[in-house]
């Protein structure tokens, strides 16, 4: 394991210096049609090229745009080379790359790295031994302060709409990253209603909102469990305690 997570680490630092060597006019170029059934943009391409060269055959691949390479070995690493698309190419600079490595399920995920790339911020979580921020533990807030990190747009609902009516939210449009937010303590929740995201943005924030001692569910109050590919998509409550009133 410590020699994957060395690789997963690698990943996340070799993606960063890339994007921030490249020209952002043409992130937004289309490349062509990813494995997810979402269309590539050259971020993406570039990105995800550095994980597949990185990694080499030391495990198997599940990543967005390329899909699972069966490298016929134990492990896997689950990646999404860029979380927050639409924020690198419009120059928001909240986006990330996710690194998770894991067998067959979310939750034997066993190590979760995301990176924000415009900041270098670095979270990282280990199951068993706890969620670390640039090297710092971190734990989800219990102050009962809250700041609802929601997902709205075309993916809110009703229910999404009942709850930026009357509370203090942020949306921000990098699920990986928002969710770490709640493991930091920044906010108290992430909450996407309809079933938009893949287990490519969410297996290492998964384990990294765990292990700073929350949880994380689907809308209807089961915790989140999802397989290793590309055809599932889920709803997430990703919390740091509090479930009343919103599933
Ligand atoms: C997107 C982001 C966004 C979420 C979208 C995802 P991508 O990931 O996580 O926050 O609302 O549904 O697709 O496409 O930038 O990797
Ligand atoms: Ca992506």
């Amino acid at each position: 394991m410590q020699n994957l997570i060395k690789i997963a680490n690698k990943v996340a630092e070799k993606i960063e210096k890339k994007v921030k060597s490249e020209d952002r006019s043409k992130f937004g170029n289309y490349i062509g049609m990813g494995a997810d059934g979402t269309e590539t943009q050259y971020i993406d391409k570039i990105a995800e090229d550095v994980a597949l060269n990185t990694i080499k055959k030391e495990g198997n691949i599940l990543s967005e745009e390329a899909g699972f390479i069966d490298n016929g070995k134990e492990y896997t690493f689950i990646i999404d080379p860029i979380d927050g698309t639409r924020n690198a190419v419009n120059g928001i600079p909240f986006y990330a790359v996710s690194v998770a490595i894991g067998k067959k399920m979310l939750n034997d995920v066993e190590y979760g790295i995301v990176k924000n790339i415009p900041t270098g911020d670095t979270y990282y979580a280990i199951k068993g031994k706890g969620a670390f921020l640039n090297g710092r533990k971190i734990n989800v807030r219990n102050d009962g302060q809250s700041i609802y990190c929601l997902s709205l747009g075309k993916s809110g609902d009703e229910k999404t709409w009942g709850l930026a009516r009357k509370n203090t939210i942020r949306a921000m449009g990098a699920a990986a990253l928002e969710m770490c937010l709640v493991a930091s303590g920044a906010c108290s929740f992430y909450f996407i209603s309809r079933d938009i995201l893949r287990v490519t943005d969410l297996a290492a924030s998964t384990l990294i909102v765990r292990e700073a001692g929350g949880e994380v569910y689907d809308v209807y109050g089961s915790r989140l469990e999802m397989p290793l590919n590309l055809e599932k998509r889920s709803c997430v409550f990703a919390t740091s305690g509090m479930k009343e009133g919103i599933i």
